[in-house]
């Protein structure tokens, strides 16, 4: 296994240590963890990734005009790359495919199928993390414009900073591209707990999973048993929290230190915010990026957001350029 943006190790002594212990959702990613977020898109009650599909199956003309001829993909946190397929079948001669994520082994299985199937352009993964590093090599000669594809909500799990940072970053590094984004909106608190504690007990297996990547990768001793999954909808916060609770007063051992949960401490492992439309592109204005279409579904319970970025030249002598530093 390769990790080689991450800092499993640094992040979960951090974690530990703090009196209010939280740790980043990347870190479900292992093999194992990419096995059950799949499982997780199947659920009946896991919305999301249905929605989403259907948004693009039923949009992906539309879609493909807006994206235009000759375009590179790049798609960020890629994952299994199912959905991406929908809209590379109606790309007008795409000159590449750049599917971006952390979870080398998989990202890499996955992109060699989908070489196989489609050979005439280049599918190059990157393994990289973009919360931190957006480095990509320089667009092909024939490639006239690069759009990021962020599907599934993933931004749902950053913090607002975060999410400044992630738009300010396409202003930065896609200029003249565009970004299609997908977004989980705002709804009954009902649907989306039912989305996070479903019935089988798969989204509980994947939370839990981060203990068992610890003990493989980091020789800690967490006992599973010892600890319950817990999700809930945090209404003024507008987000889904996900936690691990210690069942009993419990000590884990980690680097040569011993560390303590206290019966019904957590151990916070995501945020998943929802937004409205609005909001979103209230943000991503903040930045620069200026909103196109957004396609929904009939209910509209998630959104397919386009957002222009401005080129460099257009850009000059605006007022605020600190998004360049
Ligand atoms: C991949 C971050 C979009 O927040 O819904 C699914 C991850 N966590 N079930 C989400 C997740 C629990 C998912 N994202």
């Amino acid at each position: 296994m390769d990790h080689p943006v991450n800092h499993f190790e640094n992040d979960l002594v951090a974690a530990l240590s703090s009196n209010v212990k939280h740790i980043s959702p990347k870190y479900f990613y292992d093999v194992q963890g990419s096995v059950l977020f799949d499982q997780i898109c199947d659920l009946p009650e896991y919305y999301p990734t249905r929605t989403e599909m259907s948004i693009l199956s039923e949009n992906s003309k539309a879609i493909a005009q807006h994206i235009g001829p000759q375009a590179e993909l790049i798609e960020l946190g890629a994952g299994s790359l199912t959905k991406v397929r929908v809209l590379l079948r109606q790309l007008e001669l795409p000159t590449a495919f750049l599917p971006m994520d952390i979870s080398g082994d998989y990202l890499r299985a996955a992109a060699r199928d989908l070489q196989k199937e489609f050979p005439k352009f280049a599918v190059s993964p990157i393994v990289a993390d973009y919360t931190h590093d957006w480095t990509l090599p320089d667009p092909l000669p024939e490639t006239r414009r690069r759009i990021a594809f962020f599907p599934g909500s993933t931004i749902g799990n950053f913090l607002p900073a975060e999410v400044d940072t992630f738009f300010a970053n396409c202003r930065k590094y896609l200029p003249g591209g565009a970004l299609l984004l997908g977004v989980d909106l705002l709804k009954s608190p009902q649907i989306i707990h039912q989305a996070y504690n479903d019935a089988q007990g798969v989204t509980a297996a994947f939370n839990l999973n981060l203990l068992n990547r610890a003990n493989q990768e980091l020789n800690t001793n967490f006992d599973f048993s010892q600890y319950a999954h817990w999700a809930f909808y945090n209404a003024p916060q507008q987000r889904i929290e996900m936690h691990l609770v210690s069942l009993k007063r419990q000590e884990i051992e980690l680097n040569n230190q011993l560390f303590v949960f206290e019966e019904g401490e957590t151990l916070h492992t995501e945020n998943s915010y929802k937004y409205s439309v609005d909001k979103v592109q209230k943000i991503a204005a903040k930045q620069g990026l200026k909103a196109g279409p957004v396609w929904t579904d009939p209910n509209h319970w998630f959104g397919l957001l386009w957002f222009d970025i401005p080129d460099f030249e257009t850009t000059k002598g605006e007022k605020n350029e600190s998004y360049l530093e």
